[in-house]
């Protein structure tokens, strides 16, 4: 109960299902980066996160999106109506970057980006799945191999300007939630002191150029070409 009631509690399941969250990226990112191995790499990588191994974990991520989620929403009213006009108003000068102010926002934006995704990814293979029917309706009679699919469906959005765009943008937003959540984790779970304030602090930003970067890198890769 003190995880619910106490203000604490809820900064400690914010900071857990953020962390939980990102470990989930990293799995993603990894299983991206096989298209730069091969169309038939990137489908091994995709069959796996369609087995029931991974499968069984697609209610637990849900989950922890759900929790990350309400739980935002929580604590943000409750922070505007204990300070009132006077949020963020630091009464001795320091500097409070602009990431830090704008959590909702950005986790407002990365969700919308993540509905989309779930529409365009998701729902042409998990979804499909779950349902009992064949994947990748959207590739239906165009003769593409099995394994290659996930990757032609990637080609696919990936070969639309505006799609990749809206995609930049989402991953963008990430990283400004990235840069200071990741920090923030560990700070509310209590592992950090002075010398590693600046050391998460760092090391929360260098994790995110990688992790976003990583992600950028494919529909940019398909724009120039770099992809095909
Ligand atoms: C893959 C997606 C996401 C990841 C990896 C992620 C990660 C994190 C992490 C690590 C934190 C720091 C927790 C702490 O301060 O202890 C955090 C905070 C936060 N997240 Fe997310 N998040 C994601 C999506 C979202 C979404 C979709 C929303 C809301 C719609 C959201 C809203 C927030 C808010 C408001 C905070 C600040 C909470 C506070 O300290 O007051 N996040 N996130």
């Amino acid at each position: 109960m003190w995880l619910v009631n106490s203000s604490i509690g809820r900064k400690v399941i914010m900071s857990l299902s953020g962390l939980f969250l990102i470990v989930f990226l990293c799995v993603h990112l990894t299983a991206n980066m096989f298209m730069y191995v091969s169309p038939e790499a990137f489908g091994h990588a995709c069959h796996f996160m369609g087995s029931p191994l991974v499968m069984t974990m697609v209610p637990v991520l849900a989950f922890g999106f759900v929790i990350h989620i309400v739980y935002a929403f929580i604590l943000n009213a409750r922070n505007l109506k204990a300070r009132g006009n006077e949020a963020y108003r630091s009464g001795n000068k320091t500097q409070i970057p602009a990431a830090s102010k704008n959590m909702l926002a950005l986790g407002v934006i990365v969700l919308g980006g993540l509905a989309f995704h779930l529409t365009q990814f998701w729902a042409e293979m998990q979804l499909q799945v779950l349902l009992g029917r064949p994947e990748y309706p959207a590739l239906a009679n165009m003769g593409i191999e099995e394994l290659a699919k996930p990757y032609a469906l990637a080609k696919i959005y990936f070969g639309n300007v505006l799609f990749s765009i809206i995609y930049i943008i989402w991953i963008a937003a990430l990283w400004f939630h990235l840069s200071h959540g990741f920090w923030s984790a560990f700070q509310t779970l209590g592992i950090n002191n002075r010398v590693w304030f600046k050391r998460w602090n760092a090391i929360g930003i260098i994790f995110a150029t990688i992790v976003c970067l990583g992600f950028i890198s494919i529909p940019v890769s398909f724009l120039l070409g770099i992809l095909n």
